[in-house]
């Protein structure tokens, strides 16, 4: 196993994958439950993730993403998506959530998901959305860094059509919207990026010590 550096200096959007290698069942699993795992504001969890591994969807995919070849070659293809109408009753879902899993009484819980309704309340639609849409970016993090730990190459991407994305995978219909994708599998050994030097910023540049 990596250190933390290592892998994080090991990852590297991937252009091209290898198509004869594909993500075990068990390693896909490890995957899933990170992405659970992901932090969100209060943690309500506004999001949805699909699983792509049917090529004919990925072909379509393909189609409405600049024609990048990682959508078809990779093993799997996540696509995260935020909840079109997040709203006070996602918080009592929530609330009863954590009620079963802690087993506390939800009523115990009244103060807290009154502030968190105020919270939801207090926002325009828009505003809501953007929050949410901020909340699967964060799980997109949180999914390269446990990739890049288990070895699993990604190529994190906005170079894609949403409105397409919702109509193939008939979103709308489920309360879903895409905001970003991400590719996952093994590099292709002959991906020229994985060897290119990665350029980021000094330190010094972007921190600043009080
Ligand atoms: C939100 C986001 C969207 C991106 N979209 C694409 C994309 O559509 N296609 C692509 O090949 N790379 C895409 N990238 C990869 C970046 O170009 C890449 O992460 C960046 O150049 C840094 O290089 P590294 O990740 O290889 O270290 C995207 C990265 C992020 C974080």
């Amino acid at each position: 196993m990596m250190n933390l550096l290592e892998s994080l200096d090991w990852r590297y959007a991937v252009k091209q994958f290898d198509e004869t290698k594909r993500i075990s069942n068990d390693d896909l699993h490890k995957l899933k439950e990170a992405l659970r795992l992901s932090p969100s504001s209060y943690g309500l969890q506004p999001w949805h993730f699909l699983v792509i591994e049917n090529e004919e969807v990925k072909q379509k995919l393909r189609a409405v993403s600049w024609n990048q070849g990682q959508i078809t070659q990779c093993s799997h293809l996540v696509v995260f998506c935020y909840k079109t109408n997040f709203n006070t009753d996602s918080v009592d879902d929530f609330i009863e959530s954590v009620a079963s899993i802690r087993n506390i009484s939800k009523e115990s819980m009244n103060d807290y998901a009154n502030m968190m309704k105020g919270f939801v309340n207090g926002l325009s639609r828009e505003e809501l959305n953007e929050w949410a849409r901020r909340q699967a970016y964060l799980a997109l993090g949180h999914f390269l860094v446990s990739c890049a730990m288990m070895g699993i190459d990604a190529c994190p991407m906005e170079g894609f059509l949403k409105d397409s994305y919702d109509d193939i995978l008939s979103l709308k219909e489920k309360g879903l919207g895409t905001v970003v994708i991400c590719p996952i599998g093994y590099r292709s050994k002959d991906d020229r990026f994985s060897t290119m030097e990665k350029v980021r910023f000094p330190l010094e540049k972007i921190f600043t010590e009080i």
